[in-house]
């Protein structure tokens, strides 16, 4: 993922996660989170592109989850701030919500050894033909060539069979299961990876 995909991620985004939470807080909002993701020396990000070269799929994560949202608020925090300004104006409630999710208050595992997949979409109309699983795949390829053992990926629990089966037919294992502070049941998927060079 280059800084110039960034836009087109966005819209990617946007369409593959209609309803959620992030994609409420809007375009501007969502780009300083990917460039962020890029920026970051830890930030794992790819882009699946379309034959006219523009991003119709993108998956993006770290090789150093814990403290990551953290991070790129301490980093960014005014580009940050001001991007919530109008969502915020829109649904006042939605400002605890913004600081709990940047915080993500210790969910993430630690170690040098885990890589995090925080989010993959790909656009509604090329879902099932395969883009998913080439950015999986680059993504754990990335993250044993950094040195990562395993990788782990949470996703919604109900309604979400789909998104659930993608991850088991590409290996990734139930390990654990909880409730955010929001009530949302979720699965917390983790994939062993091959060691490297040996
Ligand atoms: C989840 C998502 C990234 C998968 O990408 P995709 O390009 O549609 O998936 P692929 O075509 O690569 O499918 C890979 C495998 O999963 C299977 N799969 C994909 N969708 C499936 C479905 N609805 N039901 C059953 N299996 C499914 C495919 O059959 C394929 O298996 P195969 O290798 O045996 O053929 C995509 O559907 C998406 O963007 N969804 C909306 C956003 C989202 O929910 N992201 C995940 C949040 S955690």
């Amino acid at each position: 993922m280059s800084t110039d995909d960034v836009p087109g991620v966005v819209q990617v985004h946007l369409s593959s996660f209609p309803g959620f939470f992030l994609s409420f807080l809007g375009p501007r909002f969502l780009g300083i989170f990917y460039r962020g993701i890029r920026e970051d020396e830890s930030g794992i990000g790819y882009v699946y592109l379309n034959p006219a070269g523009e991003p119709a799929g993108f998956v993006a994560g770290t090789v150093n989850p814990r403290g990551f949202y953290k991070r790129l608020l301490k980093r960014d925090w005014l580009r940050f701030s001001l991007a919530s300004l109008g969502p915020i104006a829109r649904r006042p409630a939605a400002a605890g919500r913004i600081v709990r999710a940047l915080l993500h208050p210790g969910q993430n595992p630690v170690g040098d050894s885990v890589a995090g997949l925080f989010s993959i979409g790909v656009l509604p109309e090329l879902q099932g033909t395969g883009a998913g699983k080439l950015l999986v795949r680059a993504f754990l390829d990335e993250a044993a060539a950094r040195g990562c053992r395993s990788v782990f990926l949470t996703t919604d629990r109900d309604g979400n069979d789909a998104v659930n089966l993608f991850y088991q037919k590409l290996g990734f294992t139930l390990e654990r299961q909880y409730v955010t502070p929001q009530g949302r049941r979720m699965n917390e998927y983790w994939i062993s990876l091959a060691p490297q060079g040996v």
